[in-house]
């Protein structure tokens, strides 16, 4: 994990109106290029951590920083935070609001002030990404619910951000819809983009991220996936179960049919690869 910390909280401090103190003195990496997956229970305050990295909230005590740099709250660096983080939130109707999809989607661009012909661009790329160019004038308010959180993305995409951060993405989606947005996600990654999900989902974060991030009352833990979903200290305190591909691993390991130092299986496809190469036996040398 050596690639430069993009955007982060130091020290972090926040609690809502009334309300308890959510996070206090958080520290907080998303490093460029790293697919992140915060994991933690209901109320543990993903979301509040998503809403402050992306500048919806405002740290009580601490900094949030982009490129080592204090974030300035003003309009202008406000401006400057969205083009970096952009945030989908988890219920697409809570982002959703212009009468079709490609205006919703336009909204972002209008607003940095760019040229049409620029914001055309941004718009027909974004829903090009998100596989919905056919929807483009069709009314928000017709689509389906899989059709519209891929309208917020592309919203979120239109602003070209470095990092965008997703607040449990797959829940509500039928399995075909879950398997469409990673393979969106992994190209967004694969154009350069940071990708930061929230998810309960255990299995889908060992599949899908390089790190996780485990929000637990003590702060929050980061390091690569597949050691931190092995930990079942962590896990009981995140109020998480163990990944299936780690049992999987643990019990190859355990019959000694994975070399200690090979990565286990991260999918069902991967658990297939190992079988077979178990099972076939080898090409005699001489044919
Ligand atoms: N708008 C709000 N006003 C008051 N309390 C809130 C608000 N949003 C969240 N909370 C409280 O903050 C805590 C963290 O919530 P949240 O960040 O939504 O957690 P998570 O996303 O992990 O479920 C919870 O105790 C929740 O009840
Ligand atoms: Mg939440």
């Amino acid at each position: 994990m050596s690639e430069p910390v993009l955007v982060a909280l130091r020290g972090a401090s926040f609690a809502y109106e009334d309300g308890p103190t959510v996070l206090s003195g958080l520290d907080f990496d998303v490093r460029e290029g790293r697919a992140l997956a915060l994991l933690g229970r209901n109320g543990s305050g993903k979301t509040t951590l998503m809403r402050l990295l992306s500048g919806g909230l405002r740290p009580h005590a601490g900094e949030l920083t982009v490129e080592g740099l204090p974030v300035a709250y003003g309009r202008k660096g406000l401006t400057r935070l969205r083009t970096t983080v952009q945030l989908v939130v988890q219920d697409p109707d809570d982002q959703l609001f212009a009468a079709s999809v490609a205006q919703d989607v336009s909204f972002g661009p209008l607003n940095l002030g760019l040229p049409d012909a620029e914001v055309r661009a941004r718009v027909d790329e974004a829903l090009a990404a998100l596989d919905i160019t056919a929807l483009a004038d069709r009314p928000t308010h017709l689509l389906s619910y899989g059709q519209r959180k891929r309208t917020a993305i592309a919203g979120a995409v239109a602003m070209r951000p470095r990092v965008l951060i997703l607040d449990e993405p797959t829940a509500g989606l039928d399995p075909d819809g879950q398997e469409r947005l990673l393979a969106t996600l992994d190209g967004l990654r694969a154009s350069g983009t940071t990708v930061v999900m929230a998810t309960h989902d255990v299995d889908l974060a060992l599949r899908w991220a390089d790190d996780a991030a485990l929000l637990t009352p003590s702060g929050a833990l980061t390091g690569p996936v597949a050691t931190m979903l092995a930990r079942t200290d962590l896990l009981q305190q995140a109020g998480l179960r163990l990944p299936w591909g780690i049992a999987a691993t643990q019990l190859l390991r355990a019959h000694g049919l994975l070399d200690d130092t090979a990565p286990g299986p991260r999918s069902p496809d991967e658990l297939a690869a190992l079988a077979t190469a178990h099972t076939t036996p080898p090409v005699p040398a001489d044919g």
